[in-house]
């Protein structure tokens, strides 16, 4: 039995970044911008937001959108690629906040791919029987490993939470196609604060710890993954291309939706978007994008939809869905927005956590700390250098 989408769910930050805004903190302009990537403004968390509490958010409006209470789930997935700590995995710090207690919980990471890879999880759960409901959240705070400083990244990225609560059904997920080429991994990584290169000093003080991107080739990739995986999603549905109604493709650059579509020989009317506002939400980007298509009724009973994504890894996956659920009685209301710009700033800087409070520490009883030991070898053989 296919695994059918009962309810969906979005939750963006208040704080708008707009074009406008980043000419004040890098060199570039509006037309630029727009013209290479369609964006307009972007979503950035503030002060206290995290991949977590926007993930929180978007559940709680797809639970409440399905009728199903957080109890009901039996496993809970988060696709992120950036966890609100290295440990534990942000979908257990979720499980928690939504007040469930004892369901299987993990985190997916496949960049901007990784709700095309869990919904795929998911659906296959839900068919094997080994599920009966999963919570799919795609949820990003990309603006916590952005370099304001590097014009050619900080433009892209936005944060965000989309989710969606899936059930056995009659229809629904017809088929996926997941693939990654890891020989390509560095073209687009976060280089510090792994166990290959743990924070240190050096990591810090070189800026390491910020998305690194060769954009030129990675838009190639984008396009030939996304149309190359499409077909093969859509060949494994038993569907002809034909019979796609809306593709929600993940909204990275305008031009990659626009030539990805072409490829698939899609016209733009039948392509979902919502880059302008959002930017670059990575596992964030398609559930958005889906929920208010849904919300807007573009997305209706009956349709063959066809989800695509890339990104870092890199790593791609599609999925074609028929859709079954009714759109809801009222879209959601607008929330209030403010300026992102004094968050950004404080990002930049560093002291948007200043005043904050690190969680208290777990157990144990530490050393006191060693006199002879250096925490900056750098500083101390500078200070030796000097004489002092
Ligand atoms: N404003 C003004 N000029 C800029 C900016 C900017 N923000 N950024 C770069 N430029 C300049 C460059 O310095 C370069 O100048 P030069 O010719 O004098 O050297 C020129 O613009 C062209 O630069 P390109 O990098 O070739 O620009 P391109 O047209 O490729 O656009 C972009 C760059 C938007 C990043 C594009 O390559 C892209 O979208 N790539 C894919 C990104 C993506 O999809 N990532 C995957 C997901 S991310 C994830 O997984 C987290």
């Amino acid at each position: 039995m296919p695994a059918e989408i009962v309810g969906l769910g979005v939750a963006v930050p208040p704080y708008v970044l707009t074009n406008a805004d980043l000419e004040r903190i890098v060199d570039t302009d509006d037309q630029w911008i727009t013209e290479r990537t369609g964006i307009k403004e972007r979503r950035i968390a503030g002060k206290g937001e995290s991949t977590a509490t926007l993930g929180q958010r978007a559940a709680t409006r797809a639970l409440a959108a399905a009728g199903v209470r957080p109890g009901d789930v039996d496993l809970l997935l988060v696709a992120t690629a950036t966890p609100d700590y290295p440990l534990p995995s942000t979908s257990c710090i979720l499980q928690g906040e939504l007040g469930m207690r004892g369901n299987a919980a993990m985190d997916v990471i496949a960049g901007c791919a990784g709700f095309v890879y869990a919904l795929t999880t998911a659906a296959a759960f839900v068919t094997a029987g080994r599920a009966g409901t999963v919570l799919v959240v795609g949820a990003d705070a990309l603006s916590r490993i952005t370099d304001y400083t590097d014009r050619s990244t900080c433009i892209l990225f936005g944060d965000g939470a989309g989710a969606a609560v899936l059930r056995q059904g009659d229809r629904g997920v017809l088929g996926s196609s997941l693939g990654c080429d890891g020989g390509r991994a560095r073209l687009l990584m976060t280089p510090g604060g792994g166990s290959r290169f743990p924070a240190s000093a050096r990591t810090v003080g070189d800026r390491r710890h910020f998305i690194e991107m060769e954009g030129r080739e990675v838009f190639k990739g984008a396009v030939t993954a996304m149309a190359s995986s499409s077909l093969e999603a859509i060949e494994r549905s038993g569907l002809d291309p034909d019979a796609i109604d809306l593709v929600v493709p993940h909204q990275a650059n305008q031009r990659i939706i626009d030539a990805t579509a072409r490829r698939l020989r899609v016209p733009p009317e039948r392509v979902v978007t919502n880059i302008a506002r959002y930017g670059n939400t990575s596992a964030a980007s398609i559930p958005i994008a889906l929920a208010e298509a849904w919300e807007q009724g573009q997305v209706r009973p009956g349709q063959r939809l066809l989800l695509t994504a890339f990104g870092a890894g890199l790593a791609w996956g599609s999925a074609v869905l028929e859709w079954t659920l009714p759109p809801p009685a009222a879209p959601g209301a607008e929330e209030p927005t403010h300026s992102a710009l004094p968050v950004v700033r404080a990002i930049r800087d560093g002291s948007l956590w200043d005043d904050e409070e690190l969680p208290p520490r777990a157990g144990g009883t530490r050393a006191a700390p060693d006199p002879t030991v250096v925490a900056d070898p750098a500083a101390a053989a500078t200070t030796r250098e000097a004489g002092a």
